[in-house]
């Protein structure tokens, strides 16, 4: 009998909302008008100066791998962007580029966990994080946490969960699906929280950027240490060039380059080239209009949706998420979701994708569509409750 696939390979769960996305594709194979609200990407295509780099880039034969830790030029571009928008002074060595912040997230996994230990991780969170640590024989201690903590681990929650398994931490600010944001002082507790135990603080700030009415606060302002984790995907608006990076304390540097080396070589050279035209004035200003636009959308849906008996407690801060409690309207998410698409044609994601702690009774909308697309969507929504039988 031929060798089954590997324990890790099956531990693996796929994203739930891919069965919804199939049918979403059937049905607009079929002619229909479907709005789809259970993207996490930006629905704008890459700034237009990004794109001149990269064809720059390609058109002069940029083509080849580059050193595994990245171009020293994008290296020293984002430190120059950590000194611009947080006062943080970052020495470029720390900094190494990956293929997207997945392969961030890989490096520091590779890195930090070994077989049998933990990191903690909030439920609801982003699913890929304990896929990662399953992958490198880990695995996630999920903690609940709800509305009464911002979605967020807090620095008590660190202290009662931590047992003799745990190694880290790893939070997302924003977070996914959330869009909650950690202050510096929460950032600052859960560091000292980490820190008593001798562990890790891996911070997710791939949503950097993409915050409202606030900025984000990085880690790196307060804990010299931790690991974070960043992408290009979201706020630069560059999810299919594959490009993030890891900034990780001087020490862990050595050791990460061998894991790069190995497991990717490098990331995609054209991708690092065009990504120098992130920092330029020109492309900020792109990005900080989009950001602007993001925050219309989100301040024209979170009522509405409140509006239609949708539990949003929190107000999401960041990312382009709403996470809502569909307790008022019974029944279960996915059955939610399925409704929806059969009915009304628009898609969204059931709260299964994110964990576990109270999943059957959340959903997450993405608000990658135009504002036009939004009260379209509003529109079936009002109707399709109608129609729900929970
Ligand atoms: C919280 C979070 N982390 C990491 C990623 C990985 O993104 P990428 O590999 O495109 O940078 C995503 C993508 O949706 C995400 O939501």
């Amino acid at each position: 009998m031929a060798h089954t696939h590997s324990a890790r390979s099956r531990a693996i769960e796929p994203f739930h909302v891919m069965a919804l996305l199939a049918r979403a594709n059937e049905l607009q194979a079929a002619g229909h008008d479907v709005i789809h609200l259970e993207i996490g990407e930006p629905d704008f295509t890459t700034a237009a100066p990004i794109v001149a780099a990269g064809q720059a880039a390609l058109a002069a034969g940029h083509t080849r791998y580059t050193a595994a830790r990245g171009l020293p030029a994008l290296r020293e571009a984002i430190a120059g962007f950590y000194q611009q928008r947080y006062g943080v002074t970052i020495d470029p060595q720390r900094i190494l580029i990956t293929p997207g912040g997945s392969g961030a997230l890989l490096l520091a996994s590779s890195l930090l966990v070994d077989p049998g230990k933990h990191w903690l991780l909030a439920d609801p969170g982003y699913p890929c994080n304990r896929h990662f640590l399953r992958l490198v024989e880990g695995g996630a201690q999920l903690v609940p946490v709800g509305p009464d903590v911002n979605y967020q681990l807090t620095a008590d929650l660190v202290e009662r969960h931590w047992d003799k398994d745990t190694v880290g931490a790893l939070v997302a600010s924003p977070a996914n699906p959330t869009g909650t944001v950690l202050s510096r002082d929460q950032l600052a507790s859960l560091s000292r929280a980490t820190r008593e135990h001798h562990g890790h603080l891996v911070v997710d700030e791939i949503y950097h950027g993409l915050t409202y009415g606030m900025d984000a606060a990085s880690v790196l302002e307060v804990d010299d240490e931790a690991f974070v984790l960043n992408s290009f995907s979201k706020y630069f608006g560059m999810t299919g060039w594959r490009l993030g990076w890891l900034v990780a304390p001087p020490s862990a540097v050595a050791d990460l380059e061998k894991l790069a080396q190995n497991l990717y070589i490098s990331a995609p050279s054209m991708a690092q080239h065009a990504a120098l035209a992130c920092f330029q004035p020109e492309t900020l200003s792109i990005l900080e209009e989009r950001r602007a636009e993001f925050a219309r959308r989100r301040d024209f849906l979170l009522p509405a949706l409140r509006e239609l008996g949708f539990g949003i407690a929190v107000e999401p801060q960041g990312a382009f998420y709403l996470y809502a409690d569909i307790s008022a309207f019974g029944g279960d998410a996915f059955a939610f979701c399925r409704h929806f698409l059969e009915t009304e044609h628009l898609a969204f994601t059931p709260g299964l994708d994110f964990g576990r702690h109270l999943a059957g009774h959340h959903v997450r909308f993405a608000y990658t569509q135009s504002l036009p697309r939004l009260e379209e969507a509003v529109q079936r929504i009002a109707r399709g409750l109608r129609s729900w039988q929970g």
